[in-house]
């Protein structure tokens, strides 16, 4: 299928380069508002450069992913289904419940897909998590912990203005990345509470080009937050801009037979570790190719696999058969967390009215046919 990009900022060399690991897919064009923005992608990655009206009257694209800032996603994302095509968003996906229902229905009504990242759910170590989980081999899942704590973005991103508007902030920023994945392994979620804060009312840019001017923070950057699941567990989730270091794992999930250590949500790769009783557990080598690192990154050679969500998509529009980061799974999450800024604000315990399937396994097999 051919795949323009609207938005054309520091995410979209990541898609540009790494879709061409997969089958099915073909990047064609990119758009911006700032079409120098377009135009230099566009001369790097060997894509067309267009204007947004144009990108979208386009025949030759099927699919058109959104890389534009969180409070631009809802209005472009309705503008490619309006223009009769299928849309991949970047996360947060939309910043409300009716914006999200509002895509739904579009999409419904005119037979396309909506689909969302974060698509590292996909990765090796998550699908070994799940492969373990689906075993049960630990019992039932009843309770767990994830925690991503640090000092935020104005340390690296060139832009960082809207990780501190609402849309932005640690809960709809890096929140998708765990709560997906919680959803994958564990099922959907029924309510939650949450206790959250804003230390620092401005932060100051450290990194190029603007270091030295300030950012007035307008959504919290520190939140404590207790999920609980329809299947009765319940897990505590930390997320903050405002930790200088911490001794938490990413991700822990208690099982009554065990427990499972799960890397970093956040990334495709890394080392699941899990227990039989309180005694490590020998787990079986899982030969997933999204495990297998291909990147070097300041942290040493990483598993980088993004895109694998839109080539999954890519399939399952000429599969007919639902894609994996789907739109009711997305939907769900955006749900969970903006209920737990609800909670936040409010004190009080927020039920979640949307519900999703699990979204399907991918084994190793299913990986390896989706690539080149
Ligand atoms: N940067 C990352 O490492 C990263 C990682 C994962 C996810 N994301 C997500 O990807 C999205 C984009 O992030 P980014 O870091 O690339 O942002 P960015 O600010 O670097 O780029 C956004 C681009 O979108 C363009 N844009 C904004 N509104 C637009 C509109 N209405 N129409 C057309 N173009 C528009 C801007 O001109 C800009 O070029 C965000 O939702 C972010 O959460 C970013």
């Amino acid at each position: 299928m051919g795949v323009g990009i609207i938005g054309c900022g520091n995410i979209s060399s990541a898609y540009l380069r790494l879709s061409k690991m997969f089958k099915g897919i073909e990047m064609r064009a990119c758009a911006d508002l700032n079409m120098d923005a377009a135009r230099a992608q566009a001369d790097a990655y060997g894509v067309r450069a267009l204007s947004v009206d144009d990108i979208l009257a386009a025949e030759d694209i099927d699919i058109i992913v959104n890389l534009t800032i969180p409070a631009a996603h809802f209005g472009v994302s309705r503008r490619i289904l309006e223009a009769g095509k299928h849309v991949f968003s970047e996360k947060p996906f939309v910043l409300s419940v009716d914006e999200g229902q509002e895509l739904l229905d579009l999409a419904a009504k005119k037979g396309l897909r909506v689909g969302s990242a974060p698509d590292t759910f996909l990765g090796g170590a998550h699908q070994q998590a799940r492969a373990l989980v689906d075993s049960g081999e630990l019992g039932q899942i009843t309770g767990g912990m994830a925690a991503v704590m640090g000092r935020g973005m104005e340390m690296w991103h060139p832009n960082p203005d809207f990780f501190f508007k609402p849309g932005g902030g640690p809960v709809l920023d890096i929140g998708p990345y765990y709560v997906t994945n919680l959803v994958q392994l564990i099922g959907p979620i029924n309510r939650v509470a949450c206790f959250a804060s804003t230390p620092r009312k401005q932060r100051e840019i450290t990194s190029q080009p603007r270091a030295g001017e300030f950012v007035t923070v307008e959504t919290p950057t520190s939140m404590r937050g207790i999920l609980e699941f329809a299947n009765g567990a319940t897990v505590t989730l930390n997320t903050s801009w405002d930790v200088h270091a911490h001794g938490m794992s990413p991700m822990e999930l208690y099982g009554e037979m065990g427990s499972i250590f799960v890397p970093d949500p956040n990334f495709f790769g890394g080392e699941v570790r899990a227990t039989e009783g309180a005694e490590p557990r020998e787990l079986t080598a899982f030969d997933h190719p999204f495990g297998v690192p291909n990147e070097e990154h300041n942290q040493g050679m990483m598993a980088n696999y993004r895109t694998a969500g839109l080539a999954d998509m890519a399939d399952a529009i000429a599969q007919g058969r639902p894609h994996r980061c789907g739109q009711d799974l997305a939907q769900h999450v955006m749900e969970v967390l903006l209920a737990l800024l609800a909670s936040g604000e409010s004190k009080e315990v927020v039920e979640i009215s949307s519900r999703c399937e699990r979204p399907a396994a991918l084994s190793a097999e299913q990986a390896r046919a989706l690539m080149t």
